[in-house]
This record gives C-alpha cells, sequence and structure tokens, in this order.
C-alpha cells in the first residue's frame, strides 16, 4: 500500500514539473496555437456582444457584464505569444511586419488593450455597451488589416 502511494505521489511530482517545463519553455507551434485559441475564445465572446448591439440578440445586463468581464481577461492572453521565433513553426495568419515592426504592432495592441478596458463597465447599459462594442471592434480590424494575413502561411 505504502509502495503504491509513493509511485503514485513520484507521479504526480513528474506530471507537475513536465507540465512546468512547457510553461516555462513552449515551442513556437505551441505558441502558435496557444495565441489563436484564445484570439478564437475572444472572438467568439466578442461576437456575442456584437450580436446584442446590433440588436439581434437580446440584452441581457447579467450575461452581457459577464461576457465583457471574459473578453478583459482574455484580451492580453494573445499578445504574450508573438516573441522571437513565433514567426513560424505551424501554419499561421501573423504579417511579418509584428516581428520586424514591433513598436507599430505594440500600438495597435495597446490601443485594443485600452478600448477593452472599458467593456464590462459599459456592459451595464445597452447604449453605452453600443458605443464600446463599437470602439473595440474598430481596434480589431485594425489590427487584423495591418498585421492579419488574408491566408495561413
Ligand atoms: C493588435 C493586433 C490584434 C488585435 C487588436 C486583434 N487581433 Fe485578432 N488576430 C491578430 C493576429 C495577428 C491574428 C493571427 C494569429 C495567427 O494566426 O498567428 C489574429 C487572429 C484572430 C482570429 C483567428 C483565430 C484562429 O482561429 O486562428 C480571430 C477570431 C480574431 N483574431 C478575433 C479578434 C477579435 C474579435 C478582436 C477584437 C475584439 C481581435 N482579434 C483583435 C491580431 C489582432
Amino acid at each position: 500500500m505504502k509502495k503504491v502511494l509513493y509511485k503514485f505521489i513520484l507521479a504526480v511530482v513528474l506530471a507537475g514539473s513536465v507540465q512546468g517545463a512547457y510553461a516555462a519553455d513552449p515551442k513556437p507551434e505551441e505558441e502558435i496555437r496557444y495565441r489563436q485559441s484564445v484570439f478564437n475564445v475572444i472572438g467568439r465572446n466578442f461576437n456575442a456582444l456584437g450580436a446584442i448591439a446590433k440588436g439581434e440578440r437580446p440584452y441581457d445586463q447579467a450575461f452581457a457584464v459577464k461576457t465583457a468581464n471574459l473578453v478583459e481577461l482574455l484580451a492580453p492572453l494573445p499578445f504574450g505569444s508573438f516573441g522571437p521565433g513565433t514567426d513560424k513553426g505551424a501554419l499561421h495568419r501573423s504579417d511579418a511586419k509584428i516581428w520586424t515592426d514591433q513598436a507599430k504592432y505594440k500600438e495597435a495592441t495597446d490601443k485594443f488593450l485600452a478600448e477593452v478596458s472599458k467593456l464590462s463597465t459599459s456592459a451595464k447599459d445597452l447604449n453605452s455597451l453600443k458605443a464600446q462594442v463599437g470602439e473595440i471592434g474598430k481596434t480589431c480590424k485594425g489590427c487584423h488589416d495591418d498585421f492579419r494575413l488574408k491566408e495561413a502561411r
């Protein structure tokens, strides 16, 4: 019994250290998959707010605030996964300019995050939600126009 327990603990500790190694040093393809996954989740939630703003979905304050909080929480995450070497390793749609014109990319990121930081407060009221979804939408589109490729490469 003791032996089994010991083996179990050892397995847990080893599994933890392997995970730790991944978290500390993700491979480029993992970074690419991570940023795409998070953008995807941001997109799904932001689109739900967009549907409310367009009147295609009824306004429900609790749902809007919860969804806005999620978008705020997730918004910074993809931008930690554009480090050196993550311009290749898997198919993706990030323009090479992200790595060659980092200042401009950071500017687009900061603009987006500044608008997103107002989202959960705005979500408490339909009119301000509509306005803020519009402001954020412009920053998504602006960055995609400049930095997202039409086709994956
Ligand atoms: C500062 C730049 C920037 C901003 C702001 C930005 N994006 Fe993106 N987005 C990108 C880039 C770059 C990619 C391509 C990622 C890749 O494939 O490497 C992308 C990809 C995506 C994808 C595709 C993910 C997939 O499945 O591959 C979605 C969906 C998306 N963005 C939605 C949004 C939405 C919605 C917003 C605004 C709420 C937003 N993005 C704001 C740069 C941005």
